[in-house]
């Protein structure tokens, strides 16, 4: 079978082709991320517009790449929700509008599956069952993975995601948006020992997150250098990486716990925050010690793709189902 995915939820048109004998044909990517820039975050009206405007040239790149044509494409899949409402319209409407032309069966997926199942695509790809942390601009989760659906919430953010802590760190740092590169990229230069930030929710049981009190404490330590006059493009570096640490060290704590509560062995770490190297380095570190392994997409389907959203529905159409009704455009959609 061969599956034409879309994915519009945010600020990315993502267009893949997977088939499920081959693996994926091709797949194309459009950022928005410099046209949001100036305003320092994703602006909802302009997103939607701009997909309207790429998704269609996309889906013919992406036939052309892998020399198709409409009647070789047996099913179509879209991102359902989460996200942004007009957004995701936009790509459920095309899917469904080309569903029709093209007489075959159309599905909405769910964005958070897409990215936990996107290792999958890899070579390499973990066997069910495993332990995921998803963390993006919009979720810190770790599920535990038994098989296709078969997903239990073991813990999440009570407030902030991650990546929205590193996106508005980055902005009281005064980094161009999107911010969560650019402080990883600043913290390389800071020095470990200057600060140490609080690490919350970790000094007790339970395996929820919070990370809207380490955005106040950078707050809090960026306005007492500058009530010193003390901050120079190091003292910046040196908070960058407190922050960083406190959010990687969090995370990894929540995560070991997640492998010792479940007894699994295997790490499936995706969503935007998982590019970021020193969590990769941190947590390779903490599961070599406990026999443990660590698995990631690779790097460009760490952030929103249309190839994860191709291969979850893939194996979702091979299960059975399908859209029976009309377009599927939900902003929000638990796991
Ligand atoms: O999964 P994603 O592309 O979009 C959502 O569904 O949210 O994740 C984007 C998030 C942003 O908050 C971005 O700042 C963060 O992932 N991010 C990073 C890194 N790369 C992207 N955060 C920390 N370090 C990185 N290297
Ligand atoms: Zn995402």
């Amino acid at each position: 079978m061969r599956v034409l995915g879309i994915e519009t939820s945010c600020d990315e048109t993502g267009v893949a082709i997977y088939d499920t004998d081959q693996g994926l044909l091709a797949d194309a990517l459009y950022s928005q991320i410099a046209m949001h820039a100036e305003f320092g975050g994703v602006v909802p009206e302009l997103a939607s517009r701009d997909h309207t405007r790429k998704l269609l040239p996309l889906i013919q790149q992406v036939m052309d790449e892998a020399q198709l044509k409409a009647a070789d494409i047996d099913a179509i899949t879209y991102t359902a929700g989460p996200g942004l409402v007009g957004a995701l319209m936009v790509g459920a409407s095309t899917a469904h509008g080309l569903a029709k032309a093209w007489g075959v069966p159309v599905l909405g997926v769910h964005h958070m599956e897409g990215h936990l199942l996107a290792p999958m695509l890899e070579d390499d790809a973990p066997e069910f069952p495993f332990v995921a942390l998803l963390v993006s601009g919009g979720h810190t989760q770790l599920v535990a993975v038994r098989g296709l659906g078969e997903y239990e919430l073991l813990g999440e953010s009570v407030d902030d995601a991650a990546g929205e802590a590193f996106d508005k760190a980055a902005k009281m740092l005064e980094l161009p948006y999107p911010g969560g590169p650019q402080v990883a990229k600043l913290a390389e230069q800071g020095d470990p020992r200057r600060y140490r930030f609080p690490r919350p929710m970790t000094d007790r049981p339970g395996l929820d997150f919070s990370f809207s009190g380490l955005k106040t404490h950078t707050m809090v330590t960026l306005k007492k250098a500058k009530a010193a006059d003390d901050l120079d493009e190091q003292h910046c570096a040196d908070i960058a990486r407190a922050f960083e640490e406190a959010v990687v060290d969090t995370l990894v704590i929540k995560c070991r716990r997640a492998l010792d509560q479940t007894g699994l062995k295997r790490l499936v770490v995706a969503g935007g925050v998982s590019a970021n190297t020193r969590l990769r380095e941190r947590l390779s570190h903490e599961l070599t010690k406990r026999n443990a392994r660590a698995y990631y997409p690779r790097g460009r389907f760490c952030t929103d793709n249309g190839a994860m959203i191709a291969y979850v529905g893939a194996q979702r159409l091979n299960a059975g189902e399908q859209d029976t009704g009309p377009m599927k455009a939900v902003p929000r959609w638990p796991l």
